[in-house]
């Protein structure tokens, strides 16, 4: 049976264009999507929209890495995270607006948006289908689509009001791109400080790379200039449950045996989460 049209996609339809011949729009036909030029792309029947082409990216988070993040965001441990990244947002959309979020993993931060905005429509990209399931689920309000964001996204110009970028690869000349000129780009991503009880007692775990701020810089300069920047920094207390969560949801734990876990015995109960929230204009 063809799959109808999960109602947060057909809210940001018209924003989605072909990602074969790039300019055609979609149109919802038997479950699928469509171009006028004769491209299909299938709506999974978890509610995702698949516009991705030719090659399988390899990046993207497993199933594994997604039921951890799932179950650590649900403690509510990164809600100031999430309550930065909404309170960012509101100062840039007043009433209906746009939301894309590149990377949204789960959802978590794009419904924290939405949540905030009750007139704004949310739009989800990311490459693994996991974490896009949830993602379709997250909001009434949010559709997510399968899309690589290193390549240019399936999005018409200057469609979005907001480009939010949570811990996620980024791709600056795309969020130019889309976002309409007077426009906000919300990117959140770790401090040298971020977890660093959990890196100490988990050698394993990929550091965070102290001249990353200044590639960020490098990188944003030179299409966005920085409106403002907030910093979250707190404690927060973990379960051991949590713990190994957060360490199973970060790219580390691909590099993490279970032995690095047990042997140190200690696990930290608490941890420093410590974020730079920056929202940025296009030039
Ligand atoms: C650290 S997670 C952050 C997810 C979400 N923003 C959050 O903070 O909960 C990084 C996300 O980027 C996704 N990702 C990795 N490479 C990607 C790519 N090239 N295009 C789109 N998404 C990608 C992963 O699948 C994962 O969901
Ligand atoms: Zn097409």
């Amino acid at each position: 049976m063809p799959v109808s049209l999960p109602p947060a996609l057909g809210l940001s339809l018209d924003l989605l264009r072909c990602p074969t011949c790039r300019t055609r729009r979609l149109h919802h036909d038997h479950g699928a999507l469509r171009c006028r030029g004769g491209h299909t792309f299938d709506i999974a029947r978890h509610g995702y929209a698949g516009l991705r082409t030719g090659t399988r990216a390899t990046s993207g988070d497993d199933a594994a890495m997604v039921r951890a993040r799932d179950r650590f965001l649900a403690t509510g441990a990164y809600a100031p995270i999430r309550e930065v990244g909404a309170r960012l947002a509101a100062d840039a959309v007043s009433g209906r607006g746009t939301v894309v979020d590149a990377g949204c993993g789960t959802g978590y931060y794009l419904a924290g948006v939405l949540d905030q905005l009750p007139g704004a429509r949310g739009l989800g990209l990311d490459t693994s289908v996991r974490a896009l399931r949830s993602a379709a689920r997250v909001h009434d309000r949010a559709a997510a689509v399968a899309w690589d964001v290193f390549r240019p996204f399936p999005l018409a110009d200057g469609a979005a009001d907001v480009v939010l970028d949570v811990f996620a690869p980024r791709n600056p000349a795309e969020f130019h791109r889309v976002l309409r000129p007077a426009g906000r780009l919300i990117v959140i991503r770790p401090t040298g400080r971020h977890l660093a009880e959990l890196r100490d007692q988990v050698p394993a775990m990929v550091t965070i790379d102290p001249a990353k701020e200044q590639r960020l810089h490098r990188a944003l300069d030179p299409l966005f200039e920085v409106v403002v920047t907030e910093e979250v920094e707190y404690s927060a207390s973990l379960t051991r449950p949590d713990v190994l969560d957060l360490v199973a949801m970060t790219p580390s734990a691909r590099h993490v045996s279970g032995a690095d876990l047990n042997d140190g015995g200690v696990l930290p109960d608490q941890v420093t989460v410590s974020v730079l929230a920056t929202a940025y204009r296009p030039r």
